[in-house]
C-alpha cells in the first residue's frame, strides 16, 4: 500500500528530475549553458514526440478539413513586415546603466503593461536587481535576425520565424488549391520558433528557441464568433481529455484589450497551474482578416476566397489555436509528479499516460544470472516492435523499479527463475504496484490491452 505525500512539485525538483533522468539538459552545458535554450535528452525527445503526435492526431489527422504543413523557418523578410512583427513584436525593456544588463520593464515595474509612460512612472525610484540606476524603458524587438547570402547588409536581413503561423498564411492559397479545400478549413503546423526574450526564465516556460503547435482555421467572416467559441472548446478538450491534465489546474484567462497581440481582436489563454502558479499554457486568438489582408496587400497576390455557390468573394477570418510544446511538456511532467510513501520509504512516481510515457514497458531480469538473461532478451525482442520497451539488467530489482517509476513507465515485466519453468512472467503496475503473473504466450496482447485500459 502507498500513501500520497505530494501531488505537486517545485520547479527545482522538476528540473533536477528532468536532468537526472535524461529528459532535459541545458544547451551547451559544458560551456556554461545558453540562457533560454535547452536540449531534450533521450527520454525528453520521446515524451516531446508523443505530445506532438497527440496534438497532430487530435487537430490534424482526425479532422477531414484540416491539412498539415511544414513550412521553412526562414521566410521572405517582407512576410514579417506585413504580419506586423517588424514593427509590433516588441517587449518593453530597461537597462542597468552601469553593467548594461537588460530586463523586462513590466517585470521590474510589477505591472502588466506595455505602455512606456505608465512603465516609466511605475519604475520611478526603482533600482536594477544589482542595485544600480535604470534607463528609461524603451521598446525592444524580439525577432532574431540573421543574414542570408554572402553580404551582410540591410538587403540580406532575414528573420528566424517568431511564430509558425506566418508560414501558414503565405501557403494559404497553395493548400487551398492543391487540397481543393472550401471554407471553413484549417492548416496545422508543428515547429520551432525563435524569440529573443529579454529575460528568459523559469526553465522551459520562457525560452528563446521554442516549439509551437499551431492551427490556423479559415472561416467566413459572419461566422467569426461561433467559430471562435468552437475552437476554444476544441482546444480546452485537448488539454483536459486528450492530454488528461488535471481539470482543477486549468482555467481560462480572457485578454483585456491592452494585453492582446497586435493581430488579435479577441484572445483567451488557457492557463495551467504550473509550479510557478497559474500561467499561460496556450492561446486561442481571433485574428480576423488581419493576416490574409496584409499579405494580399504586401505581396500583390489576392488571398481572398471565391464562393461559387453564393457568387461572393471574401477574405477569410482566421481563428487560431496555439500552444507551446515546451510549456505543455512542463505541464505534463508537473501534472504527473507524485511523491508517495511505501513501507516507510519515499517513492517518486510520474503517472504519465501510456500514450505519452517515453517507455511503456520495462523488461527486467530478476538478476544478472546467466540463466535468466536469454529469456529476458527474448521477451524484450518480442515486445519492442509493439510497445516502447526498455531492457535493464543493472542494479537491484528494487532500484530498477524506482527508476522506472520516476520516468513514468506504466508497466514492468520481471523474468525470474520460475519463468524458466512455468513460461510466465510477473507484470507490475506502476500506480498500484500490484503484480500479476502472465503467460508468455499471450504477453504482448495482455500488455497492449492493459495500456489501453
Ligand atoms: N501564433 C500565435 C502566437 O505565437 P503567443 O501567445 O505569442 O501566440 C503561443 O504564443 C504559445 O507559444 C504560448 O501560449 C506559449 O505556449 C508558447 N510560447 C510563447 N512564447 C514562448 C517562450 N518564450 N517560451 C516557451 N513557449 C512560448
Amino acid at each position: 500500500m502507498s500513501q500520497v505525500l505530494k501531488s505537486s512539485v517545485t520547479l527545482e525538483t522538476l528540473t533536477n528530475l528532468a536532468k537526472r533522468r535524461g529528459f532535459v539538459f541545458q544547451a551547451s552545458e559544458i560551456y556554461g549553458g545558453v540562457a533560454g535554450v535547452y536540449d531534450f535528452g533521450p527520454l525528453g525527445v520521446e515524451l516531446a514526440g508523443n505530445i506532438k503526435k497527440a496534438w497532430w492526431d487530435y487537430f490534424v489527422t482526425t479532422r477531414a478539413n484540416i491539412y498539415g504543413l511544414d513550412s521553412a523557418i526562414l521566410q521572405h523578410p517582407k512576410l514579417w513586415e506585413a504580419s506586423g512583427h517588424v514593427a509590433g513584436f516588441t517587449d518593453p525593456m530597461v537597462e542597468d546603466v552601469k553593467n548594461k544588463k537588460r530586463y523586462r520593464a513590466d517585470h521590474l515595474a510589477g505591472i502588466d503593461s506595455n505602455d512606456l509612460a505608465e512603465l516609466s512612472k511605475a519604475l520611478k525610484g526603482k533600482k536594477s536587481p544589482d542595485g544600480n540606476e535604470l534607463s528609461e524603458p524603451k521598446v525592444f524587438n524580439m525577432m532574431l535576425a540573421t543574414h542570408l547570402g554572402a553580404v551582410e547588409d540591410k538587403s540580406t536581413i532575414s528573420y528566424l520565424r517568431p511564430e509558425t503561423a506566418g508560414g501558414i498564411y503565405v501557403n494559404f492559397e497553395n493548400v487551398r488549391e492543391t487540397m481543393r479545400a472550401k471554407i471553413p478549413f484549417g492548416i496545422g503546423q508543428v515547429g520551432k520558433a525563435f524569440r529573443n526574450e529579454i529575460s528568459p526564465r523559469d526553465w522551459l516556460f520562457r525560452k528563446r528557441e521554442l516549439e509551437q503547435m499551431e492551427l490556423q482555421y479559415f472561416v467566413r467572416p459572419q461566422n467569426e464568433k461561433e467559430e471562435y467559441e468552437n475552437l476554444r472548446q476544441i482546444t480546452w478538450d485537448f488539454f483536459e481529455k486528450t492530454i488528461g491534465l488535471d481539470k482543477k489546474k486549468l482555467k481560462w484567462h480572457e485578454h483585456a484589450k491592452e494585453e492582446r497581440a497586435h493581430y488579435a481582436a479577441a484572445a483567451h489563454d488557457v492557463y495551467y497551474e504550473f509550479p510557478l502558479g497559474f500561467k499561460e499554457l496556450a492561446g486561442v486568438h481571433d485574428r480576423t482578416d488581419f493576416d490574409l489582408k496584409n499579405h494580399s496587400k504586401s505581396s500583390g497576390k489576392d488571398l481572398g476566397f471565391y464562393d461559387q455557390a453564393a457568387n461572393e468573394r471574401f477574405t477569410p477570418y482566421v481563428m487560431e489555436s496555439s500552444v507551446g510544446l515546451d510549456r505543455l511538456f512542463m505541464a505534463v511532467l508537473s501534472d504527473a509528479y507524485y511523491e508517495e510513501e511505501v513501507k516507510g520509504e519515499k517513492r517518486v512516481v510520474l503517472k504519465l499516460s501510456p500514450t505519452l510515457a517515453p517507455v511503456q514497458v520495462a523488461v527486467l531480469p530478476l538478476s544478472k544470472d546467466e540463466k535468466l538473461i536469454p529469456l529476458a532478451l527474448k521477451v524484450y525482442e518480442e515486445l519492442k516492435g509493439t510497445l516502447r520497451t526498455e531492457y535493464d539488467e543493472t542494479q537491484s530489482i528494487g532500484k530498477r523499479y524506482r527508476r522506472q517509476d520516476e520516468i513514468g513507465t506504466p508497466l514492468c515485466v520481471t523474468i525470474d527463475f520460475d519463468s524458466l519453468k512455468d513460461k510466465a512472467v510477473t507484470v507490475r503496475d506502476r500506480d498500484t504496484m500490484k503484480q500479476k503473473r502472465i503467460k508468455l504466450s499471450n504477453l504482448v496482447e495482455n500488455l497492449e490491452a492493459t495500456q489501453n485500459e
